[in-house]
C-alpha cells in the first residue's frame, strides 16, 4: 500500500506525554478500525451523513471489516488527497451498513402482568391512571438481542449480553449502566423478576467477560464505565427476593467490579498530614468519543495534539460520571468552577456521589457476605467502609458550610457551588456524626436550590450543558428525597414528601401535555422537558419512569396529580425570586 502521510499524524495523534513523565500511548476508544478509530470513522463522522453522530456507529456491517475496509481504501486512493466525497461515503455507507437498531428482535417481557400491588397503594385516580401506563410502558422498552449479535460479533456495535434488557428509550437504544438502576428499581415494584434478574446477570457476565461494567452496550462505550450501582441492583433484587443461591453463585463478581473501581480509578488525597485513598473517574483513553466524533472534533480544534488527547480523555471521564457534560467538571476557580466545555477536567475532581456509591457499596457487601457467612470477607469490607468514611468526612465535609463537598485535586480545595450530589452521604448513609445529618438539612433548606417548584436543579449555573441549571434528572432527585427520608428528622422527612409532590406534578403535568416521559426537566417551567448539550431531550424514559413508581410506592396515599402549590421554604419571597433569578443565573 502506498505510503500516506496521514498515518504519520494519526500515529503521533496516539502519543502523548503523561503526568509521570514517561511517553505513553493512550488506547482508542475500543479497537475497531470502523466504529472506533482510524479514517473511515473520520471521514465518515466529519461528512455529517446524519443528524446525530451516533447514527453510524449504530449501523451493523453489510460485510465484513476487512471487505469493508478494502472497499473504504480504494475509494480513498481515487479520492484527491484522499479525500472521499460527501455523495461517494453515503452511497458507500449505504450499500455497505444496515440501518440502526437491526440487532435487536421485538420482545414482551413475559413476567408483565396487568396488576402488580403498588398501584393500589396509590389514592389519586389520576395518578393510579398514570402509574397504569407506566407500568404498561416497561412492555415498549424492552429489546431482545439478536443471536446473529453473538455469533458474528465482528458486524455490529452492539455488545452482546445473554438476557433480554429494557432500555432507556430515544436515541439510546441499548442498555445504560447507571441508568439500569432506577430502571430495576421500578421494574421491581412492577413484579418483575426474571426480567430484573436477567438484566442483573447481564451485568454480572460483562464484568466477567471485560472486567469492567461499560458506560453502555456499545463497543465504544467499552473502555468507560458509568458511576457503579452493581451491587446496589443486587440489594434492591435481595431485598424483594432473598435469592441467596444468586448472590452466592454472582458475589465473586460484585467483588470484582469492586476491584476494578479501586484498582483502576483510586487516588490518593493528600490532606492535614494524612492520606486518604479516595475514587474519581478516571478514562486515560485518546481520540473523540465516536458517537459524538465531531463535537469533540470541533471543540478541541484550536488545541496542540498533545492537549486535544488530554481533553478527549477528559470528556470521557465526564461520560463516565453520568454527568455529561457539567460545570462541575470545569477547571475549578476561588468560588467554585470556571470555564465552559474545553476546560474540562474530571479528572481533578474527587466526587462526593461516587464515593458515597462505593461507600454503600462496601457497606452491602459485607452484609451480603454475613447473609453467606464468610467472616474474613465481613471484615474485610467492614474495614474497607470504615477507611471510606474517614476519608469522606476529612476530604469532603465541609465545616464551614456544613455539607459534603467535592474535593479538587489541583486546588487542593473543596467545590462551594450546590449540587444534590453534595447531599449524597444522606441517601447512602456514609456518615460519621448524626450533628452532620442536621447540617446538611439545614444546609439544604438555605439553598436557592428550593426556590423551584419544579425540582432540584443540577447545579446553580447556566452553562449550557444538560447536567447544570435549568435542567433537573430524576436520578439527583431520588437520591436527595431518600436522602432526607432516611434522615430520622421529621421535618426533613417532610421536605422529603413535599420535594416527591414537586416532581410528581411537573412530570405528571409533562405527561398530560406530551403524552410522554422525559429524560430530564427544567425547573423553569410546570411540566417543560429540559433542554441543552449535545442532543435532542430524549423520551421513553426508563430512569424517570423507574423514580416515579419509586416515589408513588413511597408516598402514595398522599401524592396528589393537580397539586398547585409548589413547596417552597422561601415561599413568602418566591414571586420576587422568580423575577430576579434568570438574571442572577449566569
Ligand atoms: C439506502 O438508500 C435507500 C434509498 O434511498 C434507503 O431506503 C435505505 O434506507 C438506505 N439504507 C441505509 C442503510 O441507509
Ligand atoms: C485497569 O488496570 C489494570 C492494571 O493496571 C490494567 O491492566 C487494565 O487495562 C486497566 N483497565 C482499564 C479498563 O483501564
Ligand atoms: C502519602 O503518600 C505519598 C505518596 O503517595 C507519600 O510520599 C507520603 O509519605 C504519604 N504520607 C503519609 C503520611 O503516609
Ligand atoms: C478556533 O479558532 C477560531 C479562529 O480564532 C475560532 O473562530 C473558533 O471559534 C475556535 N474554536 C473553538 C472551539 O474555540
Ligand atoms: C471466604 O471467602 C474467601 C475468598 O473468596 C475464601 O477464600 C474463604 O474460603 C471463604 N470462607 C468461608 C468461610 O467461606
Ligand atoms: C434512623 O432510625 C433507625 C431506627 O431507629 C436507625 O436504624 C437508623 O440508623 C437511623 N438513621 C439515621 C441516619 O440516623
Amino acid at each position: 500500500m502506498p505510503w500516506n502521510p496521514r498515518w504519520f499524524s494519526l500515529c503521533i495523534a496516539t502519543y502523548m506525554t503523561l503526568q509521570n513523565g514517561v511517553t505513553s500511548v493512550l488506547p482508542p476508544p475500543c479497537d475497531s478500525p470502523i466504529y472506533c478509530t482510524g479514517d473511515l470513522l473520520k471521514q465518515v463522522q466529519t461528512a455529517k451523513l446524519f443528524n446525530d453522530d451516533k447514527h453510524f456507529v449504530d449501523m451493523g456491517l453489510r460485510e465484513s471489516p476487512e471487505q469493508i475496509l478494502q472497499t473504504f481504501q480504494k475509494l480513498v486512493e481515487k479520492s484527491p488527497d484522499g479525500k472521499v466525497s460527501r455523495d461517494q461515503l453515503l452511497q458507500f455507507v449505504n450499500l455497505s451498513f444496515t440501518p440502526p437498531g437491526q440487532e435487536f428482535e421485538p420482545w414482551t417481557p413475559q413476567d408483565w402482568h396487568e396488576n402488580p400491588k403498588i398501584l393500589a397503594k396509590i389514592s389519586d385516580g389520576k395518578l393510579r391512571r398514570w402509574a397504569t401506563e407506566l407500568h404498561a410502558l416497561w412492555r415498549n422498552l424492552g429489546r431482545k438481542i439478536k443471536e446473529d449479535v453473538k455469533n458474528h460479533p465482528e458486524f455490529h456495535s452492539q455488545i452482546y449480553v445473554p438476557y433480554p434488557v429494557v432500555v432507556p428509550g430515544g436515541r439510546f437504544r441499548e442498555f445504560y449502566y447507571w441508568d439500569s438502576y432506577w430502571v430495576i428499581n421500578g421494574l421491581l415494584l412492577s413484579e418483575m423478576q426474571d426480567t430484573v434478574k436477567g438484566m442483573i446477570t447481564n451485568f454480572l457476565y460483562l464484568v466477567e467477560r471485560y472486567g469492567l461494567i461499560p458506560n453502555g452496550g456499545r463497543i465504544y462505550y467499552l473502555r468507560r464505565s458509568q458511576p457503579p450501582f452493581l451491587t446496589l441492583m443486587m440489594d434492591s433484587y435481595m431485598s424483594k427476593y432473598n435469592d441467596l443461591e444468586f448472590l452466592r453463585s454472582n458475589i465473586h463478581l460484585l467483588e470484582q467490579e469492586y476491584e476494578f473501581w479501586m484498582r483502576n480509578r483510586s487516588v490518593i488525597v493528600s490532606l492535614g498530614g494524612r492520606n486518604y485513598t479516595l475514587n474519581r473517574y478516571h478514562v486515560q483513553v485518546g481520540d473523540p468519543r465516536p458517537e459524538s466524533y465531531t463535537d469533540d472534533l470541533e471543540l478541541a480544534e484550536n488545541l496542540t495534539e498533545a492537549a486535544r488527547q488530554e481533553l478527549w480523555a477528559e470528556l470521557k471521564s465526564a461520560a463516565e460520571s453520568g454527568w455529561d457534560f457539567s460545570s462541575r467538571w470545569f477547571v475549578s476557580g476561588s468560588n467554585g468552577h470556571v470555564g465552559t466545555l474545553q476546560d474540562t477536567k474530571t479528572s481533578a475532581v474527587v466526587p462526593v456521589d461516587l464515593n458515597a456509591v462505593l461507600c454503600q457499596t462496601e457497606h452491602l457487601l459485607a452484609s451480603f457476605y454475613k447473609m453467606l457467612g464468610n467472616v474474613s470477607k465481613v471484615q474485610e469490607f467492614e474495614a474497607a467502609r470504615m477507611s471510606r468514611l474517614n476519608a469522606v468526612q476529612a476530604v469532603f465535609w465541609d465545616e464551614t458550610l456544613g455539607i459534603w463537598l467535592d474535593f479538587n485535586l489541583d486546588t487542593k480545595d473543596r467545590n462551594k457551588a450546590f449540587y444534590p450530589t453534595n447531599l449524597a452521604p444522606l441517601w447512602a448513609e456514609c456518615i460519621t456524626s448524626q450533628s452532620h445529618v442536621e447540617k446538611a438539612v439545614q444546609y439544604l433548606k438555605k439553598s436557592e436550590a428550593l426556590s423551584y417548584r419544579n425540582g432540584i436543579p443540577t447545579s446553580l449555573f447556566q452553562s449550557g450543558q444538560q447536567w447544570d441549571f435549568p435542567n433537573a434528572w430524576p436520578p439527583l432527585q431520588h437520591i436527595v428525597i431518600e436522602g432526607l427520608a432516611k434522615s430520622n428528622l421529621s421535618s426533613a422527612q417532610e421536605m422529603a414528601f413535599q420535594l416527591a409532590q414537586n416532581w410528581i406534578r411537573t412530570n405528571f403535568a409533562a405527561y398530560e401535555k406530551y403524552k410522554a416521559m422525559f429524560e430530564k426537566y427544567d425547573v423553569n417551567g410546570d411540566g417543560k422537558p429540559g433542554g441543552g448539550g449535545e442532543y435532542e431531550v430524549q423520551e421513553g424514559f426508563g430512569w424517570t419512569n423507574g423514580v416515579v413508581l419509586q416515589l408513588l410506592d413511597s408516598y402514595g396515599s398522599r401524592l396528589s396529580g393537580t397539586s398547585s402549590v409548589g413547596y417552597s421554604p422561601a415561599a413568602a419571597v418566591l414571586p420576587l425570586l422568580a423575577l430576579l433569578l434568570p438574571r442572577r443565573v449566569r
